[in-house]
């Protein structure tokens, strides 16, 4: 842990979520909860809960959630160093304030000098200062962006000598090559876009070649420096951060060509990666300003690939994520120098990403070969994995059904509610309005939820280690079981707190704390959490028989005789076991 981190534990330790939360909403108790109008989005009916156990706070309508300090980051628009600050004096915490980084300064120093060098050669050289008018970039834009020219010819390295920086700094900032000790300017004869981070700081360059010079690859990005990693960068973030914000959408596209004819053109909401795929980290950047993603990558087959790379990544980070396509134009950038206004029209013609890519599949593929239609399944589990409310998934199941008309089989776990649960009941709201009334039932017909919850409610993680982890298909459930199991002494809290767990992890234990009054107190825990094991391996059983039908369905195509035989000996065994376990289960 570093010192930010100890300051961070000893802030929360002192500190009551609850009591905190009170200076900004009222709240009322509710069973162990504390309830309230969430502060993030406007409501009537409280569905903003706060539990102290867990101390972490969620809400039912807007889905915002989180613990103390990303609470205040919220409510009061700050980065999370800003937010400690505040909450250390409040709670009597000394920081030790991280002493200014000389090193990390003098890199944002050395780029910035170099901005000024690069945005003054570019106009001195015409052919670069035609090629960026021809793209599209007017003076407004090209000073918004501070865009420049590397001419290269040792004249940067030259110029940052005369503004004094060492050696030492100019090689480490990346703007140079140093092969063994020859150093060179890196970037020769390219258009230079800036690249900044999200407090307003030049941390690299992406270089693009002048039209007719093929030397390297098109766009040549500063390597990794201390300052910049590709990996949680995002490019337009800086400058379209507000609008992402007041829009509430973030458009993500390919290229930051994309990002900067869009925001020439007044769509100031788009940003895109650096050239690779995107990632975790730039999500959780993204994530602070806005949780709502429309993607919209090339128009071909890597676009696509990309895309349902993205979706998933996005959606298990808790985005709502929606796609669109420029049709007969490459890109966003393409689009909008042809049109400006049928670009938007593009942008609000957005569809449910999920909807988006299984009809897109649906027009490419030939339903009658089953290789094709099993693409479609797949693409359909893929999704289901990387979601954790039950809810959602079965939403899609449905949706899935309707569209596709087949079946995904016993992938959405549709077994019948649970034996030997009493009925649960729901909380007093008309049903039109129980969407937004926290909080909404566990849904208790998933045995994996249901055996979480129990498991915590009764607290005997002994019995842990008589479960096969392996059984749950939901990632973020194995997450807090091996945690559970591993710790020495287990809470919820302590398990929310821990760093080896993800933020999904710690948002079903938020769930799961703010609903325990919710779940039906079972005459015999040990029995019940049996019967929701037994559950699980049942469906996990059921979806094995699932596929083992399919492939049987093939070899009879294919008249594979040994196959037939092999899957059929497999069937019987599965379900001689699934006829068991049913017994089991029907005997408790
Ligand atoms: P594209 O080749 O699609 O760029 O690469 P583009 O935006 O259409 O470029 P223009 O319109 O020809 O100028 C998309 C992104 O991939 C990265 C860049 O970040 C680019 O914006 N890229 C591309 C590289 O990093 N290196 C390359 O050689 C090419
Ligand atoms: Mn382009």
């Amino acid at each position: 842990m570093n010192d930010f981190q100890n300051s961070a534990q000893e802030v929360k330790e002192r500190l009551d979520i609850v009591e905190t939360i009170e200076k900004y909403v009222h709240l009322r108790k509710m069973g162990k909860n504390w309830a309230g109008n969430c502060p993030f989005h406007s409501e009537k009916t409280p569905s903003f809960m706060v539990n102290p156990e867990i101390q972490r706070f969620k809400c039912y309508g807007c889905g915002k959630g989180g613990d103390i300090f990303n609470f205040i980051q919220e409510i009061e628009h700050i980065e999370f160093p800003e937010a400690l600050e505040k909450l250390a004096k409040e709670a009597g915490v000394e920081i030790k304030k991280r002493p200014v980084n000389t090193r990390f300064s003098k890199l944002e120093d050395i780029n910035a000098t170099a901005s000024e060098f690069f945005y003054a050669e570019l106009h001195k050289y015409k052919p670069a200062l035609t090629y960026a008018q021809k793209r599209g970039l007017t003076v407004e834009t090209l000073k918004e962006f501070k865009i420049g020219f590397a001419p290269g010819r040792g004249l940067l390295y030259n110029y940052l000598h005369t503004k004094g920086y060492s050696d030492r700094v100019i090689i480490e900032s990346g703007l140079v090559t140093d092969t063994s000790g020859r150093i060179k300017d890196r970037f020769i004869n390219r258009l230079m876009f800036p690249i900044w981070n999200i407090y307003g700081k030049i941390v690299a360059y992406s270089g693009r070649q002048l039209p007719g010079d093929n030397f390297g690859p098109k766009y040549l990005n500063t390597p990794e420096t201390p300052i910049f990693h590709k990996s949680n960068t995002v490019f337009g973030l800086y400058q379209n951060k507000s609008e992402i914000k007041k829009k509430n959408l973030t458009i993500l596209t390919e290229g930051q060509m994309d990002v900067i004819s869009a925001y020439a053109s007044g769509i100031r909401n788009v940003i895109a990666p650096l050239g690779t795929a995107l990632t975790e980290q730039q999500l959780d950047s993204l994530g602070r300003y806005s949780k709502r993603l429309l993607i919209l990558f090339d128009n071909d087959e890597a676009g696509q690939k990309a895309l349902e790379r993205a979706f998933h990544i996005a959606i298990s980070k808790g985005f709502n994520v929606y796609a669109t396509n420029t049709g007969e134009y490459k890109d966003l950038d393409e689009s909008i120098q042809a049109s400006v206004s049928k670009t938007k029209r593009t942008l609000s013609s957005k569809m449910d990403a999920y909807s988006y890519i299984l009809a897109r599949k649906l027009d490419s593929l030939d339903l009658t070969d089953i290789t094709q239609e099993r693409e479609l399944v797949d693409f359909h589990k893929e999704t289901l994995i990387h979601l954790t409310d039950p809810m959602v998934r079965e939403h899609l199941t449905k949706k899935f059904r309707k569209i596709t008309k087949l079946n995904p089989g016993a992938i959405s776990q549709d077994i019948g509610p649970m034996k030997g649960t009493p009925p649960v009941k729901t909380s007093g709201a008309s049903s039109r309005d129980r969407k937004n009334t926290a909080p909404t039932d566990i849904n208790i017909n998933d045995p994996e939820t249901y055996l979480i919850a129990l498991l915590i409610k009764i607290g005997d993680y002994k019995k842990f280690h008589s479960l096969n982890i392996n059984e749950f298909t939901n990632p973020f459930y194995k997450e807090i079981i091996s945690q559970f199991a591993s710790s020495e002494d287990p809470s919820m809290r302590t398990i929310a707190e821990s760093s080896a767990i993800s933020d999904q992890a710690k948002q079903i234990l938020t769930d799961i704390a703010l609903r325990q009054d919710k779940i039906p107190e079972p005459k015999d825990p040990i029995s019940s959490l049996n019967e929701a094991y037994m559950r699980i391996r049942m469906t996990n059983k059921t979806k094995k028989l699932n596929s083992i039908q399919r492939q049987l369905a093939i070899a009879e195509e294919e008249n594979d005789d040994i196959k037939i035989d092999e899957l059929t000996q497999q069937l019987l065994q599965l379900t001689s076991q699934i006829r068991s376990l049913d017994d089991k289960i029907s005997r408790l």
